[in-house]
């Protein structure tokens, strides 16, 4: 009989070929294979999807309710919907606005934006915007929720430069739940520096939600914590495998990880090298040219894609080479056809921003990420030993203070990667070497494969208050992987 751990490990074998050892990868698809997982065990799967069937939505721009007074004010209401996401199925999801995912906040550095969120769900919400410099009031902390029918003022000040952020739910111990079920959107922030330079913008700058789901033979989604081998159905903005049809010139696409477990490893079917441009917090000082890059949940990453080397009539397969589950399933993210040809004004330029230098570090941490990871019924996770509470400070930090955090995976199989509210970061080592070109700009969530360190320096010059840190795999921070941070 086939199991479940050899069609993975065969997976991995087809997958793997030559981009990474499967020493890299063995951990995604080893942490999946649990053959007592109750996750894999009773519900009916739906039936597989013809990938490419569907066009790519693109989130509708949110209009602001107003713009007086040089702030844009924005309305919004987290509500159930039904929405099409396998064809001709009708899904029920939670949503803001009715829209999955979310609507698309487009915002300026230097004026500020006020999200006046009504709460029509049956449970408590709280909305956080990753990535983000706020206020402690307006971060959407885990414990600061607002209940059913009650409205939440969120005020961004934008004092920050521009950044792919995106806002989610962050109730403790439903955000894993909520985000999966479609709590998520961008929050596209820009300034005169962005605007300055050449780079495809207006419909040739798309932002493309990447994450996995699990579906029912009715199309319902199926949520269970830590089910990772279950969601094996892959969506871009909110659609299985979706097609987009392209003209022949450069995009720039924004790609989000907004799962809450799953890792890309994203090429074209081409081989055709990817132009990245963008990380979490903004441009690179420089484009990195790469036949593949890794997502992990909560990483942003801006592509330009030359479209213009193909022929009319050509079609390129953004491809995962990651598990788990098998090619068929994961294997292919999304497909662009060339349909036209158009003129094309952008270009990159081969300098896009220069980061300030990073001063002296006044403190060193350790962080230390692990899980339980013997497969058994209840397991938990910690920082530094220690499952998240509320009512306790992990670390206090002196405001203007700027620190050097050494971050470990302690895991052997499990992967995790590492986020910090607030403020955005640099990473200054890997595993003891400088940093490569997705990771040379200011980051707000890094990976950490099974027993990797990432050094990492920020400076805490900003708000005072209490912020939380955790793992982005959002059922491990439910899971208990997440702590507090006081700037005092
Ligand atoms: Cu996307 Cu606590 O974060
Ligand atoms: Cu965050
Ligand atoms: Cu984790």
């Amino acid at each position: 009989m086939t199991t479940r751990r050899s069609m993975l490990g065969a997976a991995l074998a087809t997958t793997g070929a030559g981009l990474f050892t499967s020493a890299a990868l063995a951990p995604l698809v080893l942490a999946a294979a649990r053959e007592d997982d109750p996750a894999t065990a009773p519900v009916a799967a739906a039936p597989r999807v013809t990938p490419f069937s569907v066009p790519l939505p693109v989130p509708p721009v949110l209009a602001p309710a107003s713009t007086k007074g040089g702030v844009d004010t924005y309305r919004m209401t987290l509500r159930p919907a039904r929405v099409e996401i396998l064809p001709g199925v009708r899904t029920e999801v939670l949503t803001y606005n009715g829209s999955f995912p979310g609507p698309t906040i487009r915002a300026r550095s230097g004026r500020p934006v006020v999200v006046h969120h009504t709460n029509a769900l049956d449970v408590p919400a709280s909305v956080h915007l990753h990535g983000a410099s706020v206020p402690q009031t307006s971060d959407g902390d885990p414990m600061d929720t607002f209940g059913p029918g009650r409205t939440r003022t969120y005020t961004y000040p934008n004092r920050q430069p521009h950044a792919s952020l995106w806002y989610h739910d962050h109730a403790h111990h439903s955000e894993a739940e909520h985000v999966f079920r479609g709590l998520s959107g961008s929050y596209l922030l820009t300034d005169d520096l962005e605007q300055s330079l050449p780079l495809p913008s207006g419909a040739y700058d798309i932002p493309i939600a990447l994450r996995d789901a699990r579906f029912d033979d009715r199309g319902a989604l199926v949520y269970v914590m830590d089910d990772v081998p279950g969601r094996t159905t892959l969506l871009a903005n909110g659609r299985p495998q979706p097609y987009l049809k392209v003209a022949a010139r450069k995009y720039r696409l924004r790609l989000l990880n907004s799962s809450n477990m799953r890792f890309f490893h994203l090429r074209l079917s081409d081989g055709a090298a990817l132009t990245q441009i963008g990380s979490d917090g903004g441009l690179l000082p420089a484009p990195y040219t790469t036949d593949a890059l890794w997502l992990s949940p909560g990483e942003r990453v801006d592509l330009v894609v030359d479209f213009g080397r193909y022929p009319v009539g050509a079609q390129v397969v953004l491809e995962n080479t990651v598990g788990p589950g098998t090619p068929e399933e994961v294997g292919q993210v999304m497909r662009f056809d060339v349909v036209r040809t158009a003129a094309d004004p952008s270009s990159v330029p081969a300098r896009l921003r220069t980061l300030p230098p990073l001063p002296a570090p006044t403190a060193r941490r350790s962080v230390h990420l692990r899980m339980d990871e013997d497969g058994s019924a209840g397991a938990r996770a910690y920082i530094d030993g220690k499952v998240y509470d509320p009512d306790r400070i992990d670390i206090s930090v002196r405001h203007g203070s700027s620190e050097i955090w050494t971050v470990t995976n302690a895991n052997k199989l499990a992967p995790h990667n590492f986020h910090l509210h607030l403020v955005q970061f640099r990473v200054l080592t890997r595993n003891g070497a400088p940093p490569e070109g997705p990771e040379t700009g200011l980051k707000d969530t890094v990976r950490l494969l099974p027993g990797e360190t990432v050094e990492l320096q920020t400076t805490f010059d900003t708000y005072r208050g209490t912020y939380v840190y955790h793992c982005h795999m959002l059922d491990h921070s439910a899971m208990g992987m997440m702590a507090q941070l006081r700037i005092r």
